[in-house]
């Protein structure tokens, strides 16, 4: 089968369309044949190793041998392990693994799959686990979300962004999304409330009026997020589409600066670890069964022009989500 791989840590150009062996598959996972995919953040980062922490995990001077690229995709069940229930080979699927996706087959984890919505193309459904994940566990787990509240998304119009709008509106909050003007008529087809546009307004002097902030950007203090938070509204840190590049933390910086502030102020900050499972996917499937949420596709490459997929992902102003379709 054709995976693209890498054997050095750098651009997209360092990734390679090559011919590897199927996937073995363990017990406890299945076979899928692979129909779209999507592009993370996630996916450049790794392949650049930035921040240089990626090298720990993958190898200090190169990336290990073998390993291949991409986290999300939705494709159909070729065969499952001894230990699957519920998945047959036939189903069509949706969800991530660690690794992997850039490739005509995966071996996936039970319990990072689910069942596709039958209203969804496999290019919608390969968009959803990363993303949906995020926003989802960033709302109700990690932020609490209740009806009512006054919720901000700081970087509405991306991967993360458009489905957080989605889920904040279907949680019954009241949604101000931030993003440049060309993204404006996006962000409220999404069901916001409210828009900001970060070209021409500084959310952060809005003083004290937000219960709960999603920062997917990672551009501002945190005692300017802080400053337009109620005394005991919540700072949900996601990411950092504005970090700096090439440094040991990269995003997790802002992450490492909320934790060390947190004891001591009185509103909360935490930030979104997001942790895919079979659980949460089938609760984005039923919301977008019901057509609650809908993933927005910016564009679809082919899965011969990934590179290019990348480098549109990492130029940081992707509208909603990148797929790649095989
Ligand atoms: N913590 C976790 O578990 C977790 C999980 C997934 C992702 N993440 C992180 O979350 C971040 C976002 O991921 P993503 O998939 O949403 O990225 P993305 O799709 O690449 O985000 C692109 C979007 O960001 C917007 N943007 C860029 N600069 C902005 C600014 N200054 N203010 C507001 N919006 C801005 C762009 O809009 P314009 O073109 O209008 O500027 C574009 O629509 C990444 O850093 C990723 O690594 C974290």
């Amino acid at each position: 089968m054709k995976a693209w791989t890498w054997d050095r840590y750098g651009p997209p150009d360092a990734l390679a369309l090559k011919d590897v062996g199927e996937p073995d598959i363990g017990p406890d996972e299945v076979l899928v044949r692979t129909r779209a995919a999507s592009v993370n953040p996630y996916d450049w980062r790794h392949l650049r190793a930035d921040p240089k922490l990626v090298r720990l995990t993958y190898g200090l001077r190169r990336p290990r041998p073998g390993l291949v690229l991409g986290a999300d995709l939705a494709g159909v069940v070729e065969r499952t392990g001894d230990a699957v229930t519920g998945l047959r080979p036939g189903d069509e699927v949706f969800g991530e693994v660690r690794l992997g996706s850039f490739a005509e087959a995966v071996a996936v984890p039970q319990d990072r799959l689910a069942v596709k919505p039958a209203r969804l193309t496999f290019e919608q459904a390969a968009s959803v686990s990363m993303a949906g994940h995020t926003a989802l566990q960033g709302l109700r787990d990690t932020g609490r979300i209740s009806a009512g509240q006054r919720v901000l998304v700081h970087g509405a119009s991306g991967g993360v962004g458009t489905f957080a709008v989605q889920l904040a509106k279907a949680f019954g909050a009241e949604v101000t999304g931030v993003c440049s003007t060309r993204n404006l008529e996006l962000v409220r087809s999404l069901g916001a409330d409210h828009v900001v546009d970060y070209t021409r307004e500084d959310f952060t002097e809005r003083k004290g009026h937000y219960d709960l902030l999603l920062d997917i950007v990672g551009d501002r203090s945190l005692t300017r997020l802080r400053r337009c938070l109620t005394s005991r509204g919540t700072l949900v840190i996601v990411g950092g589409i504005a970090s700096p590049r090439g440094g040991l933390l990269g995003p997790a910086g802002q992450i490492v600066r909320g934790a060390l502030a947190s004891p001591f102020v009185r509103q909360r900050i935490a930030n979104v670890g997001w942790k895919p499972n079979s659980t949460d996917l089938r609760f984005l499937a039923e919301l977008m069964e019901k057509e609650r949420v809908t993933p927005v596709i910016d564009r679809t490459y082919p899965f011969t022009e990934l590179p290019e997929a990348l480098r549109h992902v990492e130029r940081g102003h992707a509208r909603g989500k990148v797929a790649v379709a095989f």
